[in-house]
C-alpha cells in the first residue's frame, strides 16, 4: 500500500541530539518520493521500533535514476568535466564528511545498532580517507604508448576511459565505508553512479546524498535509490541502459546479479562475496596478542564482517593456553550490550530480528550435532536482537556451522528451479553474526588443507613468529588478503577482493580504478602512406 510520507525525518539521538535525514530517493541532486509511493519501513535494532519510514525505488523510479544517470555521462561528466575538477569534488565532498562525521556514526549506530564509537573512530575516518584517497587519483588515470614500429611512423596509444553508467548495490553492515569504497573510484574515473543501499538500512547514504548536492556536483552524477533487493536492486541488475554493476553482499543475491547482467545486457560486473575466512594460530605466535585479534577478527560488528575470521586453527601443544587466552579477550565485546551510544560500547546487536534468529539457529545445531559451547551460545536476555560473543569447540569439519556451503541451493539456483522461498528455507549459508568455531591441528601442513578446504577465499590470517613459516604460508593460503599477525586491518591503499567464490575483481587501492574503466586502443598511422 502506498503511503504518503513526510519528506524529511526528525531522529532523535540518545544524548538528545536531532538529525534530519531526507526520506525522498535522491535523482539529479533532489529529494523525490517514489513514483508508486512504495516505502520502506527502517528499523532500530536496538530498541527493536520503526526509526523512520523512506521511500523504496520501483522499476519505474529505477528508469528514472539510469536515465538521468546517462543524461549526466553524456552532458556533464565523462568526458564533460576535467578530471582536475573531479578530484576537487571528491574532496570537498570528503571534507563535508568529516564536518559531519559525528552526526553520520551517529546515523549507523541509529539504523544499523552497531557502536556509535565504533563508527565514529573506524567506519568514519576510513571512508572520508578513502573517498580523499580517490579523489588524488582523479587526473592520474592515463594509458600507455607501445611502439610498434622501429622507425616511430606506427605507434599505437591507449585511453583509459569510463564505463559509463555504474549501478552499486550495497549491503548494510558498513553504510558509508562501502558507499565510499564504490563511489570513489567510480567518480574518480569519470563514471555516474546510481547507488542502491540496503532496505534495513538506507538512512546514512540518503543522508550523505544531501552532501552530493552541497558539494556542488552536477545533477545525476551520483543518484541514489534505496529498495527491496528483488525490486530495485534487480531492475538494476537487469537493466539495458546501466554499463556496469558492482556488488557487495551474500553469494547468492551475487549470483543473481550476474546472471541479471548476463541475461540483458552482458553489462560489466565486479563482486566482494564475503567468506569464510581462516584464522591460524601457530605455537611460536604471542599466543595474548594473537586471542585480542581472533576476538577482533570476528566480534567487531557483531560478525557481520565480510572478512570475519570464524574459523579458527589452534596448534595442538597451545590449544588450552590460547583458549583461556581466548575467553578472556570474549568477555570484552559484550561491553555496551543494551546500550550501543555508551563510551567504550563495542558490541552491538545484529542489524535485524532475521539475522540473528538465523545465529540461533546455527549455534542450536551446533549443540544438536555435538559442539561443545566454550563461551556464550544463546541470545542476550534484554531488549534489541543482540546475541552474546560465542565460542564453540569439538567442531568436525563436516558441521554446517564450519562448512556452510549447502550444495542444494546452488544446484538449484544453477538449474534456475530456484525461488525466495527456498531461499529463506535454506538461509544459513553464511552464520554473519558473533560465532567462532575452533579447532585443533598438530602440523602446518595439515592446518593449510584446513584452512584451504572451503569454496570462499576472501581472507585468512596466521599467528607464528618463525619467520620462515610465515614465509611459507603466507604464500599457500588461497585467499585475496592475509593477515600476518594481525587480522582485519584494510588500507584504501591496499587491494581487497576474493578468491574462489568470494568474487570477482578488487576494491581499494589503484585496482579499484579497473573496476570502472575500460581501455580504448588507437592505432596511429604517421608514415603518410608509405609504409605497410
Ligand atoms: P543480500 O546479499 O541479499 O543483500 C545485499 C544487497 O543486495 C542489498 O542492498 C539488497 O537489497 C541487494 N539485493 C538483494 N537481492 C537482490 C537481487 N535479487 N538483485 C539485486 N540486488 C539484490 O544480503 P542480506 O539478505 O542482506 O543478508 C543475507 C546474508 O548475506 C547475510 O547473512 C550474510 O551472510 C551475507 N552478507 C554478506 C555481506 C558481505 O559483506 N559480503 C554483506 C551483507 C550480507
Ligand atoms: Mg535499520
Amino acid at each position: 500500500m502506498a503511503k504518503q510520507i513526510p519528506a524529511v525525518v526528525n531522529l532523535a539521538f540518545p544524548n538528545g541530539r536531532k538529525l534530519d535525514v531526507p526520506t525522498g530517493l535522491f535523482i539529479d541532486n533532489k529529494f523525490v518520493p517514489s513514483v508508486e509511493g512504495a516505502t520502506i519501513d527502517s528499523i532500530n535494532p536496538v530498541t527493536e521500533e520503526l526509526l523512520a519510514t523512506v521511500s523504496s525505488a520501483t522499476e519505474q523510479d529505477i528508469d528514472i535514476a539510469v536515465a538521468s544517470s546517462r543524461n549526466a555521462f553524456k552532458t556533464v561528466w565523462g568526458r564533460n568535466f576535467p578530471p582536475v575538477q573531479r578530484g576537487k569534488l571528491l574532496n570537498r565532498l570528503a571534507d563535508l564528511l568529516e564536518r559531519d562525521a559525528e552526526a553520520f556514526a551517529g546515523l549507523e549506530a541509529l539504523d544499523n545498532g552497531k557502536s556509535a564509537q565504533v563508527a565514529r573512530e573506524v567506519d568514519l575516518p576510513d571512508s572520508i580517507a578513502c573517498i580523499r584517497y580517490y579523489a588524488g587519483w582523479a587526473d592520474k588515470i592515463f594509458g600507455q604508448t607501445i611502439e610498434v614500429d622501429d622507425k616511430g611512423l606506427k605507434s599505437a596509444s591507449t585511453r583509459v576511459e569510463p564505463f559509463g553508467v555504474c549501478a552499486q548495490i550495497i549491503p548494510w553492515n558498513y553504510n558509508i565505508m562501502m558507499l565510499a569504497w564504490k563511489i570513489g573510484p567510480a567518480l574518480a574515473a569519470g563514471c555516474t553512479v546510481i547507488l542502491k543501499p540496503s532496505e534495513l538500512t538506507p538512512l546514512p547514504a540518503l543522508k550523505f546524498s544531501e552532501l552530493v548536492a552541497e558539494a556542488g556536483f552536477p545533477p545525476g552524477v551520483f543518484n541514489c535509490v534505496p529498495s527491496y533487493g528483488p525490486i530495485g536492486g534487480a531492475a538494476l541488475a537487469s537493466h539495458l541502459n546501466v554499463d556496469k554493476v558492482a556488488f557487495t553482499g551474500s553469494t547468492l543475491t551475487g549470483r543473481k546479479i550476474m546472471q541479471a547482467a548476463a541475461l540483458s545486457n552482458l553489462k560489466k560486473v565486479t563482486l566482494e562475496l564475503g567468506g569464510k575466512s581462516p584464522h591460524i594460530i601457530f605455537e611460536s605466535a604471542n599466543l595474548k596478542d594473537a586471542a585480542t585479534h581472533v576476538t577482533g577478527g570476528i566480534f567487531l560488528n557483531q560478525g557481520q564482517d565480510c572478512s570475519a575470521g570464524s574459523r579458527l586453527y589452534v596448534q595442538a601443544s597451545v590449544y588450552d593456553a590460547f583458549l583461556k587466552e581466548l575467553k578472556a579477550s570474549a568477555e570484552e565485546w559484550t561491553a555496551g550490550y543494551g546500550d550501543n551510544f555508551k563510551e567504550g560500547a563495542l558490541g552491538g546487536p545484529l542489524v535485524s530480528k532475521a539475522q540473528r534468529d538465523k545465529v540461533v539457529n546455527y549455534v542450536e545445531g551446533a549443540k544438536e550435532a555435538g559442539a561443545s559451547i566454550l563461551y556464550g551460545g544463546t541470545k542476550w536476555e534484554g531488549k534489541g536482537w543482540y546475541y552474546l560473543p560465542t565460542i564453540i569447540g569439538d567442531v568436525t569439519p563436516d558441521m554446517k556451522v564450519v562448512k556452510e556451503e549447502v550444495r542444494l541451493i546452488i544446484i538449484l539456483f544453477i538449474h534456475h528451479r530456484y525461488s525466495d522461498d527456498l531461499r529463506s528455507s535454506f538461509v544459513g549459508v553464511k552464520i554473519f553474526g558473533p560465532v567462532l568455531v575452533v579447532s585443533k591441528f598438530n602440523t602446518e601442513e595439515e592446518v593449510i588443507e584446513l584452512a584451504n578446504n572451503t569454496t570462499y577465499g576472501l581472507g585468512a590470517g596466521f599467528h607464528s613468529s618463525d619467520a620462515n613459516q610465515c614465509q611459507r604460508v603466507q604464500a599457500s593460503l588461497e585467499a585475496g588478503t592475509v593477515w600476518v599477525n594481525q587480522y582485519g586491518l584494510l588500507y584504501n591503499q591496499s587491494p581487497f577482493g576474493g578468491y574462489k567464490q568470494s568474487g570477482i575483481g578488487r576494491e581499494l587501492g589503484s585496482y579499484a580504478i579497473d573496476n570502472y574503466t575500460q581501455i580504448k586502443t588507437v592505432l596511429w598511422d604517421y608514415s603518410g602512406g608509405s609504409s605497410q
